[in-house]
């Protein structure tokens, strides 16, 4: 996949979100956006975006936030949503209803020539821990925005510290081969796991009054729909998808009746509710 705009640095990344990462979300997009609807709630009230704002949605996917995001915005502001995934992006362009201010960019934001000083708010749900080289990517985006200008991601916290994607993968490990070990600052969901690392990394990037707010809500693996639907979503997204990439049906059979019985275990009623640690990290452009 070649890009209009991109670091060569991230091309292990561009090319997993136009593969399998990207196609795995677009089968279960809608399911995924109510999965991370809590958490957009919270990013947004720390992001307070206003009317009349301009707003960069960075790593914006499948297009959930760009689009609640513009219409808090609207009337009078706008938002661009840029991601490096062309079906991701593709469908985000489907979803967003007719009329509604809001732009999406096919291009790597390490790279991407923002608007030099426009933005009043750069946003992000999980959409800024896949860069090769952050405090880069960082530096790039703070030129799109203007002074005091504010900055709103979520990313997550450590995998042990996530029993939703935590107590799946445990069990698909009873019947498939472990993943490699990713070390803690390679890209990848866990990657601004570590505070002192994301503070590092915009304080030299330019950023000031950088602040991380933990948060630990409950994730509905079910979305309501019960043990089943909760199965299906854990043997589907976050690693356990790519530790059951390829094996032989019997092993992925075994996994899934493991995960079932443990997830059954936190079932309450038709909802399988696990806990869920991340960061909302805040801070300002001076
Ligand atoms: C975990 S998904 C989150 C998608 C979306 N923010 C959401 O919450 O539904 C991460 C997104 O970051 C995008 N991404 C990864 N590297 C990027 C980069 N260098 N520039 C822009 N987007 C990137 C991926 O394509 C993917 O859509």
């Amino acid at each position: 996949m070649t890009l209009p705009a991109a670091d060569d640095r991230n091309a292990d990344e561009i090319a997993y979100w136009n593969g399998p990462g990207g196609q795995r979300w677009l089968n279960r997009q809608q399911a995924l956006d109510a999965l991370l609807a809590p958490i957009a709630e919270v990013l947004f009230d720390r992001a307070a975006p206003r009317v009349g704002e301009f707003v960069l949605d960075v790593g914006c996917g499948c297009g959930a936030t760009s689009i609640s995001l513009a219409r808090r915005v609207a009337p009078g502001g706008r938002v661009l949503g840029i991601d490096v995934s062309s079906p991701m992006l593709e469908r985000a362009r489907q979803l967003a209803p007719k009329g509604l201010p809001v732009d999406f960019a096919l291009a790597d934001a390490t790279v991407y020539p923002f608007e030099p000083g426009r933005a009043n708010l750069l946003c992000s749900r999980f959409g800024v821990m896949f860069f090769a080289a952050p405090m880069q990517s960082f530096a790039n985006m703070r030129c799109g925005l203007r002074g005091g200008a504010r900055l709103a991601f979520a990313c997550w916290r450590e995998l042990r510290e996530n029993p939703w994607l935590l107590l799946p993968l445990q069990e698909a490990y009873r019947h498939v081969p472990r993943l490699p070990e990713v070390g803690p600052e390679d890209p990848g969901p866990f990657s601004f796991a570590a505070e002192r690392r994301v503070c590092g990394i915009l304080g030299r990037a330019g950023f000031r009054a950088i602040e991380l707010e933990p948060i630990i809500l409950s994730l509905d693996l079910a979305n309501g729909r019960g043990l089943d639907a909760a199965v299906d979503a854990a043997l589907n997204i976050g690693p356990v998808s790519r530790a059951l990439d390829g094996q032989p049906p019997e092993q992925r059979a075994a996994a899934a009746e493991s995960i079932r019985a443990a997830l059954a275990q936190c079932q309450l009623g038709d909802t399988v509710p696990l806990p869920a640690a991340f960061w909302i990290v805040t801070a300002t452009n001076p």
